[in-house]
């Protein structure tokens, strides 16, 4: 039976994706856009193996239990189900490897269910377009769906497309990593929740706003014309998380010193603007001239741990070589 390995890239989202309007489907409750990230990296390789009694998932070397297990498990039923015979009963040996500076709580789900889609299909011997895959990624996790396509990609209904390749732009994210520590309340759990906030329908009318400036400064390669939106959207989907119930608060106090330092470097005349996603980092985006300098202050920011400098990346890819 198949083996086989992808590589993906985790994306940052420019307009999120907050709430759904179809839970079972995964149907997101506004469009998205985002960039791959080239600097951070998840390697996963699938094997089905007849006669073993159960999936076994191991992720960073730790063998995957609880909600992680249920979603891996849950996945590769769907692939399972569409291989049909003699995948359907097979249960499958899956390695994960994040190439991420250790535990550092930058969000994974996009690129592990997007190289799990990949692997998985590919070892059970399917072969789906860009389209397949994305509409497959997206009922891991919503924002898999976007690290399918290649650099830049927009998410609306069922699948993710590409909207502008890696070259089209080398805008850079500059990420403050300002805790190590997991999240208490994932994505999966805080989308759920979305809708008890009173800002929620707020956020969701100006949304087609936001994604216009940020689809225009993309076309034109023009940071200050979609930063302002980039911002909003940001601090919108926080002010709907803080004000669901129950309430939300990703940020920590160095979350809220890199945000006051962003703006006052603005200011100042270096081009920089923040998004945030379920978490306290926060993610800098810079050209890529001025990356060096972004990089050099946020390390100097008090609680900023480490900092992490991105290009845009590439969609999801097999390799030829395998974990195990
Ligand atoms: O789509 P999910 O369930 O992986 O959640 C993504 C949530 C955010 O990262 C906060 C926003 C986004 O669009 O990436």
């Amino acid at each position: 039976m198949g083996k086989a390995t992808a590589v993906a890239n985790p994306n940052i989202a420019f307009v999120k994706h907050w709430g759904k309007a179809d839970e079972a489907l995964n149907l997101p409750a506004n469009p998205s856009l985002s960039m791959n990230l080239a600097a951070l990296t998840t390697v996963t390789t699938v094997e089905f193996r007849p006669g073993q009694a159960s999936d076994v998932i191991v992720i960073d070397g730790q063998p995957a239990t609880g909600q992680a297990l249920d979603r891996a498990v849950g996945h590769l039923d769907r692939v399972r189900a569409l291989a049909g015979t003699p995948f359907g009963r097979a249960r499958a040996m899956v390695a994960s490897r994040n190439d991420f500076p250790a535990a550092t709580g930058l969000a994974s789900s996009s690129s592990a269910f997007a190289a799990l889609t990949l692997a998985a299909t590919q070892a059970a011997g399917l072969s789906l377009d860009e389209a397949g895959l994305s509409r497959l990624a997206r009922l891991g996790s919503g924002s898999a769906c976007r690290s399918v396509p290649a650099g830049f990609a927009f998410w609306e209904l069922e699948e993710a497309h590409q909207v502008a390749p890696p070259e089209h732009w080398d805008v850079r994210d500059a990420i403050a990593i300002v805790t190590t520590q997991a999240k208490a309340v994932g994505s999966q759990d805080g989308h759920a929740l979305a809708q008890t906030s009173p800002l929620y329908t707020a956020r969701l009318a100006a949304v087609p706003e936001w994604l216009a400036a940020v689809r225009d400064g993309l076309a034109r390669r023009d940071l200050a014309a979609m930063g302002p939106a980039i911002e909003a959207d940001a601090l919108a989907m926080h002010g709907v998380m803080m004000t669901s119930q129950p309430s939300l608060l990703y940020w920590l106090p160095a979350t809220v010193a890199v945000l006051q330092a962003v703006r006052a470097w603005r200011a100042g005349g270096l081009e920089v603007y923040f998004t945030i996603d379920a978490g306290p980092n926060v993610h800098c985006l810079c050209r890529a001239a001025d990356a060096g300098e972004v990089e050099k202050r946020l390390k100097a920011v008090p609680g900023v741990q480490e900092v992490v400098v991105s290009g845009p990346g590439a969609g999801v890819r097999a390799v030829d070589w395998h974990l195990f």
